[in-house]
């Protein structure tokens, strides 16, 4: 019994498709499945259209690891795995595995919908409870006794921080449901450090730390979310404040980076004189849920998912972030963001012509 003939007793789809979505062989569960209009699909897939390749064209491209991808057909879904090339035949071809991932998936959607919705349900009643300790504690000629207003702070303390947690689960879950979708609206990366740093300005001399940003007057904007990049810019001086001691510094800034006259990035850098982070566990500090062996200097652990959310929201952005730390002396985060081009919106493309 030579391969194909094995293949073709298999229960699980599967089928030699050429570059060109043409059939070349299939298999009896293969024709059972889809029968004849496999034929439309597989064309489908094989096209290449305004630079975006179907999904059959990531099995041809060289060198790529892309061996299995989740593909719509028919209203269900199919889980499609390279399994060889194929040289027999004319055009380049390979053969593909076919399983039906459809019930797993609607399943794993519902999870991670659910999630989702809990955690933003809980934001309510806490922001209520936040809401409420910062009027008690806000009151002029307030007659508390000192102890309980010093419990109050705590209460306040613990509940900002537990709403920190809160966004990170809420943000995580929806990176991990595929809904990250960032706007393309033109921010002003000086307006995001300045939101960013006034929003943790009070944690922070609460904490006697000092923060301060710092950026030239002509920082030039890119094109994404405010909402997001100010988001990974808290996550970063938010970990600052948790690393760093009584009297150190933080200090955000944003840096344009250009090639000839025209800038082409800006570089985004949040250093503190925190703790630092031992140099052997730097690559990990990116991973979901992982945390480095450093200890909070104010308590409570985190998610270890704040990180891998502000790489996942860079990356959206085109950019790249990276991290340098010398144990004891501090750490420095630097975001790297492609420049807006003149192509992205018409106002700029006729200051630019004009200047
Ligand atoms: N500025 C920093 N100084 C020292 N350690 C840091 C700093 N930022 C991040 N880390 C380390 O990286 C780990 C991962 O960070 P993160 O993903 O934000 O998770 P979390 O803050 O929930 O622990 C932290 O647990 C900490 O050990
Ligand atoms: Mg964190």
């Amino acid at each position: 019994m030579n391969n194909y003939q094995i293949a073709e007793k298999l229960s699980t789809p599967i089928a030699i498709v050429n570059e060109h979505g043409g059939l070349e062989w299939k298999n009896d569960a293969f024709e059972l499945m889809f029968g004849v209009d496999a034929k439309d699909w597989l064309k489908e897939g094989s096209r290449v259209v305004g630079g975006e390749r179907g999904w059959l064209q990531d099995f041809f491209m060289d060198g790529e690891e892309h061996r299995a991808v989740d593909v719509e057909i028919e209203g269900r879904t199919f889980r499609i795995e390279h399994i060889m090339e194929v040289p027999d035949y004319s055009s380049r071809s390979v053969a593909l595995w076919f399983e039906d991932v459809t019930q797993q998936r609607q399943m794993e959607q519902a999870k991670s919908d659910f999630t989702a919705q809990i955690v933003h349900d809980l934001r309510g009643p806490l922001s209520g409870i936040q809401g409420t300790l910062e009027f008690v504690l806000s009151q002029e000629g307030n007659k508390l006794d000192s102890m309980y207003s010093d419990l109050l702070q705590e209460a306040q303390r613990e509940s900002e921080r537990m709403m920190g947690l809160v966004n990170e689960l809420l943000d995580f879950s929806k990176i991990e449901a595929g809904n990250l979708v960032i706007e393309k609206e033109p921010v002003r990366v000086a307006g995001v450090l300045k939101r960013a740093v006034r929003s943790l300005q009070q944690v922070a001399s609460r904490d006697e730390v000092f923060l301060l940003s710092a950026h030239g007057r002509d920082v030039p904007g890119v094109i994404g979310s405010v909402e997001k990049l100010t988001q990974a810019i808290i996550n970063l001086v938010s970990n600052s404040l948790k690393f760093t001691p009584k009297r150190g510094l933080i200090s955000v800034g944003a840096q344009i980076v250009r090639n000839g006259d025209l800038p082409e990035s800006i570089v985004i850098t949040v250093t503190d004189s925190g703790m630092g982070i031992k140099s052997s566990e730097l690559a990990q500090i990116w991973e979901k849920y992982k945390q480095s062996g450093n200890r909070s200097l104010r308590g409570g652990g985190g998610t270890g998912l704040g990180l891998y959310i502000v790489k996942q929201i860079v990356e959206a952005h085109g950019g790249e972030v990276t991290v340098a730390s010398l144990e004891g002396v501090g750490t420095s985060m630097v975001i790297k963001l492609p420049v807006k081009k003149a192509s992205d919106t018409g106002v700029i493309t006729a200051s630019r012509a004009a200047q």
